[in-house]
């Protein structure tokens, strides 16, 4: 079928086999997906019963449990064709969803991209329903793909060809599209800042355009200063690589307005300006554009899948450095909405480029918006490192948020966003303040300072501080960047075009 790029210079063909079988199948490495119910009615079932009951022996002696993220291998196993079968758990067969499959898929892609394998064959159950088998598709590339951007000897090899066997060719092609885009957007943040800064991403996003069919505008610093757009320049001027902004368009649904704007914070590496943060907190800063790659990534997503809906997309792009140039605390910014910001604190700068972001988005008139960026903190401090928070100024859009999420296994949570909490960000000299009162409640107060550049378009913000990198490798990924977002975007996207 197709090849998809998963990583810069390395392709794997992902292909159905829908009418395949999976003990006839041939190939290196066959993945067996196991519920800890044992064997079942369906690909377990036909190993176990091509193989004369030894799967359900191996169950019952306990040394195949079906649990999450149990990976057992099994080379040469009697009536199967594969060279290895690799069992997979999926834990209770009830629990079983998209977020459950796509981690299960990446688990068992991550054991075998260990070393270099020319085919490997994943069994899909039958009764999976498309978009389950979607995002099981979209585990199994990503799972191949580590952090060796940057490593002689590679950790993980993707596999030649990986086949899907008794799936849907259609769900297959969609899950590889989104395979891609994960690993889109998990290359850029795992790129190194001295290489990704933001020509150098504006750069990637035109090569992505072309690629993909969108239609693409860079804004450099003149354009910048032509738009009023003084709040993106004022993080900028710390740095010796000036900022952009990337604007990119996929006209699906001919409409005039676009249906979503997608907005990204794209903070190609985050000192913390004047305000410097400490080393510790800084190593792990160049994933502070994981926002912007994600946005990047889903568009580019929705228009490989030709998704029938107007989109837009608005990538904030700078580096806060502490160059001699670097805006200051007490520094009063007009941002291009007209609204004055004081600066309290120069590390606050996702919010402050944001503000022009959005006005340029908001000018665009779209029915909603959508941001998401690495913005508090304060935030992984409410919700940890695997669930995104969700603010908004309109239920049913944060609902659909939280439901497309939800769709492709994705977690988010909601906080409040209570009229009081305004107070906080209010200025004694400025129309507002980049900082609240205090560090308490930090992640809303960020929320609230976005608020105001919306002009009461329906707007979600995900700030995704926790989900985007991973510091420690978990069963399904080698760690670094993750690739939030991008799915639950593309979702959304289809949710608005059924
Ligand atoms: N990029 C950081 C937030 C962040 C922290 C992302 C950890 C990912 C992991 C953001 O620009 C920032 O520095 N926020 C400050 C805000 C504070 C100064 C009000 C923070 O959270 O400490
Ligand atoms: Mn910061
Ligand atoms: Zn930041």
């Amino acid at each position: 079928m197709a090849a998809f790029d998963v990583r810069s210079g390395e392709k794997t063909s992902v292909v159905a086999d829908p009418a395949g079988r999976a003990e006839t199948t041939a190939a290196d490495a066959l993945v067996v997906f196991l519920a800890e119910e044992g064997v079942g009615h369906g690909v377990a079932a036909d190993v176990d019963r091509a193989s004369g009951g030894l799967v359900a022996r191996l169950a019952a002696a306990g040394e195949l449990t079906g649990r999450r993220n149990e990976c057992v291998p099994l080379f040469v196993l009697p009536g199967v064709q594969a060279a290895q079968v690799l069992f997979c758990g999926v834990g209770k067969a009830d629990r079983v969803d998209a977020g459950v499959l796509f981690r299960a898929a990446a688990t068992a892609a991550r054991h075998l991209a260990g070393r270099p394998r020319s085919t490997v064959a994943f069994a899909a159950e039958r009764s999976w329903p498309a978009a389950h088998l979607e995002q099981a598709v979209a585990g199994s590339l990503a799972g191949m793909v580590g952090q060796d951007l940057h490593r002689a000897e590679k950790r993980r090899t993707a596999f030649g060809t990986t086949t899907w066997v008794g799936a849907d060719a259609a769900a297959v092609a969609t899950g590889a599209a989104l395979g891609a885009g994960v690993n889109l957007a998990r290359r850029l943040v795992n790129m190194s800042p001295d290489e990704l800064y933001p020509d150098s991403f504006a750069q990637e996003a035109a090569a992505v355009a072309a690629r993909s069919g969108l239609e693409i505008e860079v804004w450099d610093e003149e354009r910048l200063a032509r738009e009023r757009c003084a709040a993106i320049l004022a993080v900028g001027r710390g740095s010796s690589r000036p900022p952009r902004l990337v604007l990119l368009r996929h006209r699906g649904g001919g409409g005039a307005a676009p249906a979503l704007a997608l907005v990204g914070k794209g903070v190609t590496f985050d000192s913390g300006g004047l305000s410097l943060k400490p080393s510790e907190s800084m190593l792990t800063m160049k994933c502070d554009m994981a926002g912007g790659a994600a946005m990047l990534a889903a568009i580019a997503t929705i228009a490989t899948l030709k998704i029938p809906v107007d989109v837009v997309a608005a990538i904030g792009l700078v580096e806060n450095m502490t160059g001699p140039a670097a805006y200051k605390l007490g520094d009063v910014i007009t941002a291009r909405s007209g609204t004055t910001i004081e600066i309290h604190n120069t590390d606050a700068e996702g919010r402050v480029v944001l503000a022009d972001v959005l006005d340029v988005v908001r000018g665009l008139g779209p029915a909603r918006i959508v941001d998401a960026a690495t913005l508090t903190g304060a935030c992984m401090v409410a919700l940890g490192h695997d669930v995104a928070g969700l603010f908004t100024n309109d239920q049913n859009c944060c609902d659909a948020v939280a439901a497309a999420a939800r769709a492709v296994g994705e977690r988010v949570w909601q906080l409040p966003m209570d009229p009081e909490y305004d107070e906080q960000i209010a200025s004694d000299v400025a129309d507002i303040k980049n900082v609240g009162d205090g560090r308490w409640g930090g992640a809303i107060t960020a929320a609230k300072f976005l608020e105001r550049f919306v002009g009461g378009i329906p707007w979600t913000h995900v700030d995704i501080a926790g989900p985007a990198f991973a510091e420690k490798p978990r069963p399904w990924t080698d760690g670094g960047a993750t690739g939030c977002m991008v799915r639950p975007m593309v979702e959304l996207a289809r949710s608005l075009a059924r």
